[in-house]
């Protein structure tokens, strides 16, 4: 494996992504790691990434300068690469002129990382600060108009660094690099893969749960889905699989899962018709954290309650994805969301979790399920929020609300499905609005809801574009929106992308 230390850049989710991709397993760890830990996970190659500190300032990051001497390669990337040189005694300062987006750099050596490409390198570049001159030992490997350090590396020592980042996609030749570090620097065998991954994490199941039960909180989502799956080929009989009705799931959702759990899987399945005690304990909430919470912790509850007429399990699996970890907030990134699988938990749970899930992107969870031979319409179902049309009526949740965003959804999804888009967003839903506006319907001044439409293009859910449906598709959605929901008067189409904006409203 190979690990990156988190420094708080937005891209640095990415970094790991890339080398998955590659075929080495990586994951992002808290800088905060000491040299002795690291040397006992034992990583064939060490990642700094970007941040948005300056190395010249007292309250940023550091590592523990240990890490330099355990003799593992390491790569440094924007921040990463200004860290490195100040360890090693080299100048950092605040640009001249700031650089962001597209860079040419000037290729200046024959570095492993850049042998044989053109000297002209097209690469995306984020900061503010610049090494000014290289620390001594290092070589100049590139350079831009204002960064006259924009790569740097000492293969004595194993150290590479970029100023620019060659983990998107502007980088013209950046997953190149990438390679080159893992395969050439690091020497990396490169045999991860969902086989491997589905073998480990089966036998590491076992070993964890011996003879003991699981209870799968399944909501008929890619995640959970899978995660039952894993868990059943692991231990079969001692797992439970419950599905809560929330009252919060879309139209035909909850019989859809119950008929594909009961014909597809074999497996110990329980529904749980809870519709009323959520609702009642979202009445008058209003604020999108509370209600998150509120849903998050209803969930456990119910569980708890169930699983004292079941009988003992002692753990608990869950669909928590590697996303949902990092957008909680680790020690150096934000928080933005508290997700359901993660900021809702109750402290006081009676239950040990399981999420075998939780090193996996998405589109990795989507493969898993493939492998394990999953039908076509769960694993490749959109993405649904675990707190689901809760979050999606903007404000206090209503019967009246949800019946809106239901009945809008429905229409949304088989106007959808009619053109054929399926394959090409991402996820697309509708969301409603805490207002009411004026329009007019067969000569009556009318004072109703607007629904707001979301569809977005995405491969993991990090980052997100709006779709573009052709026109005459959102006008027929329009139109039967308005005319067959009640209560509903004005259609808005979302054109924002995440960032800024995030995929769901709340
Ligand atoms: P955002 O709104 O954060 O959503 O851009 C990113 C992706 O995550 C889904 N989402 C959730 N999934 N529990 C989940 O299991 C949650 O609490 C949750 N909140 C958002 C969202 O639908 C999108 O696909």
């Amino acid at each position: 494996r190979v690990v990156v230390l988190d420094f708080g850049g937005q891209y640095n989710q990415l970094i790991a992504r890339r080398i998955r991709d590659l075929g080495v397993f990586s994951e992002l760890i808290s800088p905060s790691v000491t040299a002795e830990e690291l040397k006992a996970m034992a990583p064939k190659g060490i990642v700094f990434s970007g941040g948005p500190n300056s190395v010249y300032s007292s309250q940023s990051p550091t590592c523990d300068p240990e890490i330099f001497n355990l003799g593992i390669p390491i790569f440094g990337i924007c921040y990463g690469m200004q860290m490195i040189s100040a360890h090693f005694g080299a100048e950092v300062e605040r640009a001249g002129k700031r650089e962001y987006g597209k860079a040419e750099v000037e290729l200046v050596s024959d570095s492993l990382l850049y042998r044989g490409m053109s000297r002209e390198q097209l690469v995306w570049m984020s900061h503010s600060d610049v090494v000014v001159a290289p620390p001594e030992g290092f070589s100049v490997d590139g350079r831009t108009l204002s960064a006259p350090v924009a790569a740097m590396s000492d293969p004595v020592r194993k150290v590479y660094a970029v100023q620019f980042h060659p983990e998107v996609q502007h980088t013209e030749n950046g997953t190149e690099m990438i390679r080159r570090f893992l395969y050439d620097v690091c020497k990396c065998v490169g045999n991860w893969s969902m086989e491997t991954f589905i073998d480990d994490t089966i036998a590491e199941l076992r070993e964890k749960v011996g003879n003991k039960r699981v209870l799968c909180a399944l909501s008929g989502g890619v995640d959970s889905s899978v995660v039952a799956a894993l868990i059943h080929r692991a231990i079969g009989d001692q797992l439970t699989c419950m599905f809560v009705d929330h009252g919060l799931l879309r139209k035909g959702e909850a019989d859809s899962v119950v008929r594909t759990f009961s014909e597809h899987f074999h497996m110990n399945f329980i529904k749980v018709d809870a519709q009323e005690r959520f609702l009642s304990k979202l009445e008058g909430v209003t604020d999108p954290e509370q209600k998150r919470k509120i849903i998050g912790n209803e969930f456990i509850r119910v569980f708890e309650q169930e699983v004292k007429e079941l009988g003992k399990h002692q753990f608990l699996g869950q669909g928590t994805l590697y996303t949902d970890i990092i957008e909680s907030g680790t020690d150096t990134a934000q928080t933005i969301k508290s997700h359901h699988n993660v900021g809702g938990l109750p402290e006081e749970m009676e239950m040990d979790l399981v999420e075998p899930l939780n090193t996996l992107f998405k589109d990795e969870v989507r493969r898993v399920g493939e492998e394990l031979g999953l039908p076509k319409e769960i694993v490749w179902r959109q993405p649904f929020p675990g707190p689901g049309l809760g979050i999606r009526v903007i404000g206090e949740v209503t019967e009246e609300k949800l019946m809106i965003v239901r009945e809008s959804d429905a229409i949304l999804r088989a106007e959808i499905a009619k053109a054929n888009l399926e394959g090409e967003v991402w996820q697309y839903f509708t969301a409603l609005p805490d207002f009411k506006s004026v329009g007019v319907m067969g000569d009556i001044r009318t004072y109703a809801y607007t629904v707001g439409i979301r569809a977005v293009t995405s491969i993991d859910g990090m980052t997100a574009d709006w779709a573009r449906i052709p026109y005459d598709v959102l006008e027929k959605i329009s139109t039967r929106i308005v005319n067959e929901v009640d209560g509903v008067n004005r259609v808005v189409y979302d054109i924002t992308s995440k960032p800024p904006s995030t995929i769901e409203w709340e």
